[in-house]
């Protein structure tokens, strides 16, 4: 939801708003809201004086660190706070102009068509690449380099803000990207090893406290101390990467992080399954060392918070399966603890059940709602079930030596398609 306000909101309220969807991230969040701060401010200054192309230099964002951990999650709630729209593409799919594959071009027509082909509105959104560490430089062979350099180069004129010429159905659309703000994510996988190798190279001669042991730092610690040349050594050009004033990291959650990521960031995984049984007249509670057990779950998997809401679900799965009838049996409250997540216990032993008569179907309305939707739709689209089926006659048994090889079958039917011999 956008922040209601009549001015611009500033980093300090736009980091607030991100607070309540995105936890930890402190670094990323700080530096994604003053980039979009100073990008719309800019915007703006530029309208008064149009002489000037960048007022206050660049502000597109390069957000590195590994999966899961809210890189898209933090862009896509930014979008939202700030009202604006955004298209989202993998570098991973796009190519050299000129060369087939998905261009950059593609990304700004979901742009355009995420505004209902509102030019105007499309050229103030946010161009999200995911995955941007598949366009490093790559060896082919002697070959050019399509998918890799190609692409860093193809970028440099749209991270300038050049206009992009695409069609859209029959119309064709020239979208100024001059107020577009670009935000390139990706895990970088390897990078962390380049950037120890470089302290130790300097730790070496001398720049480095000699007390520091470059082996004992963990990847988002090093990670944080990464440098243009780091990038540059990963295999990115220096006129790609001059287009990102901000490099940005996020860092793997910690248990906290992800046992607040399910109960207390708004519209958590947690608060919808707790909305689902609510649904059904339950009461949902998850005691604190279940939601504990998710989170080491999480971070044995290496997944962040990617894999919670599947591992919620998971976890919940059974008791879920039988919920319209606990519903009817009366069951007011469901209580998770550590043994019921792992499956050790069963979730049904920790309900509270009500002593007074059971509430015969207290999802009852919903599921009457549910069928009458389902029933509204059959007539809206003329639907009708498929018949049943005949019984089938039984098929004429082939006699052996009958048909040819590759000749038509003996009934006179068309022979199969790859029968081509
Ligand atoms: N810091 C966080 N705060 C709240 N929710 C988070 C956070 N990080 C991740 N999530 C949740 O996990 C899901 C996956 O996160 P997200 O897609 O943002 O990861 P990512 O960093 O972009 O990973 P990848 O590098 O694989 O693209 C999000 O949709 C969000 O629900
Ligand atoms: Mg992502």
């Amino acid at each position: 939801m956008p922040i209601p306000t009549e001015t611009l909101p500033s980093p300090k309220e736009i980091t607030r708003a991100l607070d309540r969807v995105v936890r930890g991230q402190r670094r990323a969040k700080h530096d994604v809201a003053l980039s979009a701060y100073r990008h719309y401010m800019a915007a703006a200054y530029r309208e008064r004086y149009p002489h000037l192309r960048h007022p206050f230099g660049r502000h597109h964002v390069l957000l590195l660190g590994p999966t899961g951990a809210g890189k898209t999650h933090l862009v896509r709630s930014l979008a939202s706070i700030l009202g604006v729209p955004i298209a989202f593409a993998s570098a991973a799919n796009l190519v050299e102009a000129g060369y087939v594959g998905e261009h950059i071009d593609s990304v700004f027509r979901r742009l355009y068509l995420a505004t209902q082909r509102d030019p105007a509105a499309a050229a103030r959104g946010i161009v999200y690449i995911d995955e941007i560490d598949k366009i490093r430089r790559q060896e082919v062979g002697g070959q050019r380099d399509v998918a890799g350099e190609g692409v860093q180069t193809t970028l440099l004129a749209p991270l300038d803000g050049c206009p992009i010429e695409f069609r859209c159905d029959d119309a064709h659309v020239t979208l100024d990207t001059t107020n577009v703000l670009f935000v390139c994510t990706g895990a970088f996988g390897g990078l962390a090893d380049i950037i120890r190798h470089r302290l130790g190279a300097r730790r070496t001669l001398g720049f480095m406290p000699q007390g520091e042991d470059v082996h004992a730092l963990s990847d988002d610690e090093l990670l944080a101390r990464g440098e243009m040349q780091d990038l540059e050594t990963y295999g990115f050009i220096p006129e790609f990467l001059g287009r990102f004033p901000i490099i940005s990291t996020v860092q793997s959650l910690s248990r906290d992080d992800l046992v607040a990521i399910l109960r207390d960031v708004d519209e958590s995984a947690l608060v919808r399954k707790r909305r689902w049984f609510q649904a059904h007249g339950i009461d949902l509670t998850f005691e604190n060392d279940a939601l504990e057990e998710l989170a080491d779950a999480a971070i044995r998997n290496g997944t962040n918070a990617r894999g919670l809401e599947r591992m919620l679900a998971k976890s919940l799965s059974r008791i879920e399966w039988r919920l319209p009838d606990l519903a009817d049996e009366g069951v007011t409250g469901v209580t998770m603890t550590r043994a019921a997540v792992r499956g050790d216990a069963e979730p049904l032993t920790t309900c509270r059940v009500a002593t007074r008569a059971p509430r015969k179907g207290a999802a009852i309305e919903l599921r009457r709602a549910a069928q009458q939707l389902l029933s509204r739709r059959r007539e809206e689209t003329a639907w009708a079930p498929p018949p049943p089926l005949e019984p089938k006659a039984p098929r004429p048994m082939r006699r052996p030596g009958r048909r040819r090889r590759g000749g038509p079958p003996p009934n006179g039917d068309s022979c199969l398609p790859f029968d081509t011999t």
